[in-house]
């Protein structure tokens, strides 16, 4: 491939000179595939997201394989991936863990980094995790006590932040009440779920707000989009201009959730990198090598990429 166009670099006042992109494409991404992805396609995705320069890979779930069959590969995954930690690379490969079980199977092949999904709404909770609120986040503390004990990283998920299929609006109280117990129960980082896309950027400055007055400050936190009324870019914007720095993302824009119908692809990793590079922040991504990732990724499934720079850069003649 040629080198891309690329935006002219104007920097804008108010955000982060560098943002940490926490690519989410191979476990959000692919545990919403129809199709099973075979293990070795897996693993030489993320073999060539880290290449593109993606430090942080959510590299797939130790979830019950009935509930989500397109990850129940994790055990046959996770060790080909054991080079991209080494010093040398130094890629971090964080995975979901819901319960003691999925963490003992990820520390079991040496994961050092697990993140925990948590709801901030009753129905999801039930449909994702066969349990209330408080009976997941019950489920989670000893997780994320032994997690901490044993010196792992762990993040902290929050989904329907902005907005719940079944129940409509989710007030900002109940958001920050379930964001304060993940922190309080210890997890490094929170990560704010627009599960099926419905924010929009005054959304999103309100709820950084609501937190921020909580004692969530934005260091704490990630922002996690979905697209699906091409809102994405606009509100990662706004969280930026709030002080977060990092940011979900999927290559290609794959993605969903197979428990939250109207859930459809991330931001797409290529849509946001385009952005900052024109805003001047560092991903340290390489666009190019990325487009190529998720053309390669979009041939095995058969089935374009939704990503408009994806789109763009790979029909540029
Ligand atoms: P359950 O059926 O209530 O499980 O499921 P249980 O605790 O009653 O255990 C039943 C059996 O499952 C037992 O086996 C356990 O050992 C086994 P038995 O004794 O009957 O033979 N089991 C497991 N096996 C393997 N690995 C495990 C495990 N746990 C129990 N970890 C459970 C509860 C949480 C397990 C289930 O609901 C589950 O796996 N849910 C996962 C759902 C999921 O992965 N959803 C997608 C991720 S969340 C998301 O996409 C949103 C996000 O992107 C942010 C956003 O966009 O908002 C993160
Ligand atoms: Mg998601």
């Amino acid at each position: 491939m040629t080198d891309s166009p690329l935006p002219m670099r104007v920097p804008a006042a108010g955000l982060p000179a560098r943002v940490r992109i926490h690519e989410v494409g191979p476990r959000d991404g692919l545990q919403n595939e129809k199709a099973t992805v075979p293990t070795d396609v897996k693993a030489e995705f993320v073999h060539r997201l880290a290449a593109a320069g993606l430090t942080t890979v959510e590299a797939t779930s130790f979830v019950h394989p009935k509930w989500v069959p397109q990850l129940a590969d994790a055990e046959d995954l996770y060790p080909r991936l054991a080079g991209l930690t080494g010093p040398e690379s130094g890629v971090r490969l964080p995975v979901l863990v819901p319960n003691i079980r999925g963490l003992d199977r990820a520390t079991a092949l040496g994961a050092r980094r697990v993140a925990v999904f948590a709801s901030a709404t009753e129905t999801f909770a039930r449909r994702n995790l066969n349990r209330t609120v408080a009976e997941s986040l019950a489920m989670f503390a000893p997780v994320v006590a032994r997690a901490k004990e044993e010196g792992l990283h762990v993040r902290g998920y929050l989904s329907m932040c902005f907005g719940d299929p079944w129940e409509g609006q989710v007030p900002l109280a109940q958001v920050v009440r379930t964001a304060r117990a993940l922190a309080d129960m210890g997890c490094d980082e929170l990560s704010l779920g627009d599960t099926i896309g419905v924010a929009t950027p005054g959304h999103v400055s309100a709820l950084l707000d609501a937190l921020a007055a909580d004692g969530l400050g934005a260091g704490r936190l990630g922002v996690h989009f979905h697209d699906t009324y091409g809102q994405a870019l606009a509100n990662t914007l706004a969280a930026l201009r709030h002080g977060v720095t990092t940011v979900d993302a999927s290559a290609g824009g794959l993605g969903g959730c197979p428990f939250a119908k109207s859930a459809t692809g991330n931001l797409a990793t290529e849509d946001l990198v385009w952005m900052l590079q024109g805003l001047g922040v560092e991903t340290g991504v390489d666009l190019d090598r990325l487009v190529a990732t998720s053309v390669w990724m979009a041939d095995r499934l058969g089935r374009p990429s939704p990503s408009r720079t994806v789109t763009a850069l790979s029909h540029k003649e």
